[in-house]
């Protein structure tokens, strides 16, 4: 595939992280507002507002238009993960404390309602006829994610959990705004209803695949920009895929081993590496990767229906072998 999309896709990434540097004030209380910018200003793919840009372009428009809704997607992306790093008890994001843990968790609880807020003023400023159309996704996709997330907590607990469960759970708790990323993106254009359907199919099927390849990187990333502890989901008694399948095709002492995680709710961070060693014997690591192989090459089916996808289809292919 062609260099020049690669060049396309960092010059969408740089003007994205610019325009959200200046968006939040130096405003009183001072830990709101550095808060909040320490969020906007700290990193990360930006992989929505990516997808966005590049959906609405595929739909002729300009970078320009469409950057209120891109922006709108990785303000509240970022919100959820100060969030989320509350609820997964997590210390460390994109290389550095989490925002519960430099200024406590009341204010990481305001810097997320802040950010939705915030969110919702660049949605305000799309210069789009299909604005309505746009918030409604929006908000949806809110509840989507919040339902998604509510579910991985409530399987923390639960015994039962089947790879189907899984799946639904993903399909909220993160496919559900790489959907409304792309959809967004044909909204501000002149995507119809059966493109829209198509971008949701693509973001479905890539909501599987990133959500996999988190789960993957959470116990082998090496990467030093993946930022992140490694093993916290095990730690956190996550029912991730690889768990769901080592639990499925162990026997015996294995199947014993790994149980501890169901009875305990968790695995203690000192048997993490022994953990991915016989992960990796069972074979539910190369499991793992020919699951993210699967929903991508899906994802990049379903943009034949789709006009000018080849930079999306790099950004695809990326996402699929990333590191971090
Ligand atoms: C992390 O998302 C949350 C998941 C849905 C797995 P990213 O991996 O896109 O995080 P950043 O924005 O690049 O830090
Ligand atoms: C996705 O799950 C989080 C959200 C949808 C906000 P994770 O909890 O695995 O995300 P990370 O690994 O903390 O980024
Ligand atoms: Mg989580
Ligand atoms: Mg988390
Ligand atoms: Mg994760």
């Amino acid at each position: 595939m062609p260099q020049s999309h690669d060049v396309h896709i960092a010059a969408l990434r740089q003007r994205i992280t610019e325009a959200l540097a200046v968006l939040v004030p130096h405003g009183n209380p001072a830990e709101l507002y550095d808060s909040a910018r320490y969020c906007l200003t700290g990193g990360g793919k930006r992989i929505r507002p990516i997808l966005t840009l590049l959906s609405a372009e595929a739909f002729g428009v300009d970078t320009d238009d469409a950057l209120p809704a891109a922006l709108a997607l990785e303000i509240f992306h970022t919100f959820t993960l100060v969030h989320d790093d509350i609820m997964d008890h997590a210390d460390s994001r994109r290389g550095r404390p989490t925002v519960h843990v430099v200024w406590g968790e009341d204010t990481a609880v305001l810097c997320g309602d802040y950010l939705l807020g915030l969110g919702y003023d660049q949605l305000s400023r799309l210069p789009s006829t299909r604005i309505r159309r746009v918030v409604r996704t929006f908000s949806d996709t809110v509840s989507r994610l919040c339902e998604g997330q509510a579910l991985d907590k409530i399987f923390e607990e639960r015994r039962d959990v089947s790879v189907e469960d899984y799946l639904d759970m993903v399909d909220r708790k993160t496919g559900a705004l790489l959907q409304a990323a792309l959809e967004i993106g044909g909204l501000t254009g002149s995507a119809d209803d059966e493109d829209l359907l198509a971008l949701r199919r693509v973001g479905r099927e890539l909501g599987r695949a990133f959500q996999i390849r988190d789960d993957l990187l959470d116990l082998v990333a090496r990467d030093t920009r993946w930022g992140k502890r490694i093993g916290g989901d095990l730690v956190e008694g996550k029912k991730t895929l690889l768990l769901l399948e080592t639990l499925r095709i162990a026997n015996n002492d294995e199947h014993a081993w790994f149980s501890r995680i169901i009875e305990d709710n968790g695995l203690p961070p000192e048997d993490i590496p022994e953990a991915r060693d016989r992960m990796e014997r069972l074979g539910v690591l190369e499991m793992a990767r020919a699951a993210i192989d699967r929903h991508s090459d899906a994802a990049v089916e379903e943009l034949v229906a789709l006009p000018e996808t080849d930079a999306l289809e790099q950004l695809i292919r990326g996402m699929q072998a990333r590191a971090h």
